[in-house]
């Protein structure tokens, strides 16, 4: 496995691998959701790269940069263990240099949902994801469906600007009683974390019941409400039923959708996202 940090070294291993090249970009601290996406990416390509770099763009100055969780050692491990073939970890200086001013910004997808809690988030996310299809060069790039919102902005980016890469949103992987994989679960205390599996129950709930017939919105945002309300320690910040493309929020009887929602344990905010009406 090559480790690379500058540009320059990551430029001059990258013309050595063979194509097609699969990128997985990740901020680090791995767990099994970016290792699920890692595996995908060795079937389809010959080669894998993975950067790993906790983007300071994408994070308010309230959230949580400083307090993020870091472990390369580990990370790069878990990534020789996989069969990585390169990992890039870039600078704050190579990606931002001085006097940085080009931002990648989406009109419409980003003012919903996370975009509304979290305004400047996703123009950091596009901002960067772009630098690193530019500088990578993948053929694939493999996204999770963990963060919902994220893979529809990053797809549609691609398409607008051309890039010559497929997106790939790869399913969100889960600890046996449903909490989604996230490095932010290891802030959780031991009773915050009893109780956060609480997101995946009301995710659930509403996706049986709409497979049962309940298909209005409205019905679908109290079913979940009422589950999360029944966890003290949830705190809900939006629960969320929107269009699977325009992630509008929709109303009245619905044939799919995504249903999501942000709640809150302390300081802790945690994110998670089903798809209704669609065949996976
Ligand atoms: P990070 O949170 O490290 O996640 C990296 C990738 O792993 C993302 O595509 C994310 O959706 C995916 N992922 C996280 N948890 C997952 C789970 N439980 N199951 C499946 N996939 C999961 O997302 C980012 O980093 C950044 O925004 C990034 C895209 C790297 C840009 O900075």
């Amino acid at each position: 496995m090559i480790l690379t940090s500058t540009l320059n070294e990551l430029r001059e291993a990258r013309s050595g691998l063979l194509n097609p090249v699969g990128l997985v970009p990740t901020m680090g601290f791995l767990h099994e959701g970016h290792i699920s996406l890692v595996r995908c990416a060795k079937g389809e390509n010959e080669s894998v790269v993975v950067s790993i770099y906790v983007n300071p763009t994408q994070f308010a100055p309230t959230e949580d940069l400083k307090a993020y969780p870091r472990n390369t050692e580990r990370d790069l491990a878990l990534l020789e263990n996989e069969g990585v073939d390169l990992v890039w970890s870039p600078s704050d200086q190579d990606m931002y240099p001085p006097g940085f001013q080009t931002w990648v910004e989406l009109e419409r997808l980003t003012k919903f949902l996370e975009g509304s809690y979290r305004p400047e988030h996703f123009r950091g996310v596009a901002t960067v994801v772009s630098k690193l299809f530019n500088a990578v060069q993948p053929q694939r790039a493999y996204f999770g469906q963990k963060d919902a919102q994220q893979a529809v902005v990053i797809t549609r980016m691609t398409q607008d600007l051309n890039f010559p890469v497929e997106v790939i949103i790869c399913p969100t992987i889960r600890e046996a009683d449903g909490l989604a994989l996230s490095s932010r679960n290891s802030y959780l205390n031991p009773e915050e974390r009893r109780g956060a599996p609480v997101l995946y129950r009301a995710l659930s709930g509403a996706k049986e019941a709409f497979e049962s017939g309940i298909i209005d919105s409205e019905e679908l945002h109290t079913h979940m409400l009422e589950v999360l309300e029944n966890e003290p320690l949830a705190e809900v910040e939006y629960v969320s039923v929107a269009d699977l493309e325009t992630l509008e929020e929709l109303d009245g009887p619905i044939t799919r959708g995504l249903l999501s929602m942000a709640v809150r344990f302390r300081t802790t905010r945690l994110i998670d996202n089903m798809i209704v009406g669609v065949d996976h």
